[in-house]
């Protein structure tokens, strides 16, 4: 048996995350050995370019020789240090460089192993913080429909695809979820001016609904990511953020995906979106990839409003008792940084303000393939959505296309995130405008072929298409 085929077996025995229970031990994904730049190669030797960047993580690409160089020098000079008794250089030197490029006065840091854990820990301290604040009933959390913030409890609780709830328990007293300002749900008729003000006044009906002494925040992506690459319309955040500070609830950024260069910026939060949110999480392109680190982000008005009302109400300690033994991890904190001095040398921020626009625009010359249904997108992170759906009964097979997609754009040399009917981009960030040509050319290969494929199947039909 090859090496490969033996790994593939072994893979088995691995249960993946959103593993299908009914499929553990029937294990047919691709098994990959190697990453260099924008590419992976896979255990048969077919080289792919890296569509998702991994999971939208792998933003300064792969192979990175100075990153390993880091890793093995912390490793080498100390691998651990409790972030409980100690401090250590890296996580010190990175907490303080991440302080400096936040949006206002972020100015403190909290790390974490992952984007999930991120969420979870800012979700706890704005518990604390509402506690602390002697308003202990002010807890309700207000999320996005079709928003991904992660699998710990809390963090699946607050995450609102809907695909996702099935079998699992949520902590649903505490969580409201609103529409997701979906430009593809914008009725025809209503204007953009319109659209918006009813996207922002889901926000403020279900403060209103709750009882704002009840709602202690609203989380969102910048740009909901996972759950279908939603760009809300221009002044989403700043409309929403005004209505929190209206009735006093905080606004959490989550920028696990937006942050470290996907938008041309460190933080999209301010920059792009205009925005100072009171906490931001982030995690995937904080190390790209290389090593697994989060961390949440919040301003020093909340921690003084701690401070000052601890003190009117005489309590001496409030101790924020959540952490993990990685919190801080030296060894993450110093892949942080050389991850952070690769994009400031080579101007990865300024390079995605222009290879962004032209992906984007490129994409679009894909709307001519009949299954397309919409090209979105910002910055390096990008969607097009297929549709099959001709009759009334065929939801299922539209769920299917993109892994249909998917299949085709591998076997061209294309990796794409099949999204039930979509295909996701967010490639590292060091693309070429060559390589996004190319990217294009396969996804556009491999979108004819998987509807050539129905088409012969009987399941699609371009007379109909065409006549709607
Ligand atoms: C916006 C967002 N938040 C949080 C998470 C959770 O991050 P992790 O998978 O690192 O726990 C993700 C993961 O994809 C995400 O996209």
């Amino acid at each position: 048996m090859s090496r490969a085929s033996l790994l593939k077996q072994q893979d088995n025995q691995f249960i993946h995350p959103w593993d299908d229970i009914q499929q553990i031990g029937d294990n047919q994904r691709t098994l990959l050995r190697h990453g260099e730049g924008v590419y992976i190669e896979d255990s048969d030797g077919n080289r792919l370019l890296d569509g998702p960047a991994g999971m939208w993580c792998v933003n300064i690409g792969h192979g990175r020789q100075e990153m390993a160089q880091a890793i093995y020098d912390q490793v080498m000079e100390l691998a651990y240090a409790s972030p409980w008794y100690v401090a250590t250089g890296p996580s010190a030197e990175f907490a303080s460089r991440l302080a400096a490029l936040s949006p206002g006065d972020l100015n403190h840091v909290f790390f974490t192993t992952c984007g999930s854990t991120a969420i979870d820990s800012a979700l706890r301290f704005v518990q604390f913080y509402n506690n602390v604040l002697g308003r202990p009933q002010k807890k309700k959390i207000i999320a996005q429909k079709k928003g991904y913030h992660g699998s710990t409890y809390l963090a699946g609780s607050v995450s609102g695809k809907e695909r996702d709830k099935s079998y699992l328990d949520f902590a649903t007293d505490l969580v409201y979820h609103i529409d997701a300002p979906h430009p593809l749900n914008k009725p025809e008729a209503m204007s953009d001016e319109d659209f918006l003000k009813h996207c922002v006044g889901n926000l403020e009906s279900a403060i209103l609904e709750l009882g704002p002494e009840n709602c202690a925040i609203f989380v969102a992506e910048p740009i909901l990511a996972s759950g279908g690459l939603i760009v809300p319309p221009e002044g989403y955040h700043q409309g929403c953020l005004e209505v929190c500070r209206k009735y006093d609830v905080l606004y959490l950024s989550d920028e696990v995906v937006t942050a470290f260069g996907r938008m041309g910026h460190v933080f999209a939060s301010e920059e792009v979106f205009g925005i100072q949110p009171d906490l931001i999480t982030t995690s995937k392109g904080l190390t790209s990839g290389y090593i697994a680190m989060g961390a949440f982000l919040v301003s020093d008005r909340l921690l003084q409003e701690m401070r000052e009302s601890a003190d009117a109400q005489g309590i001496d300690t409030a101790v924020f008792s959540n952490g993990f033994t990685y919190s801080g991890h030296p060894v993450a904190a110093a892949a942080g940084m050389k991850n952070l001095d690769i994009m400031e040398r080579e101007n990865l921020f300024a390079r995605v303000r222009e290879t962004g626009p032209y992906l984007q625009q490129q994409l679009q010359s894909l709307r001519d393939i009949p299954i397309v249904r919409d090209v979105r997108g910002k910055g390096l992170m990008a969607c097009v959505e297929c549709e099959l759906i001709q009759g009334e009964d065929d939801l299922e097979m539209d769920y299917n296309i993109g892994n249909r997609i998917d299949k085709h754009c591998q076997a061209l040399g294309l990796m794409v995130r099949p999204l039930i009917n979509m295909c996701v981009m967010s490639p590292p960030l060091t693309i070429t405008h060559e390589q996004i040509d190319d990217l294009v050319s396969m996804l556009r290969r491999g979108i004819e072929a998987a509807m050539q494929e129905c088409i012969e199947e009987g399941i699609y039909h371009l007379d109909v298409a065409r006549a709607g």
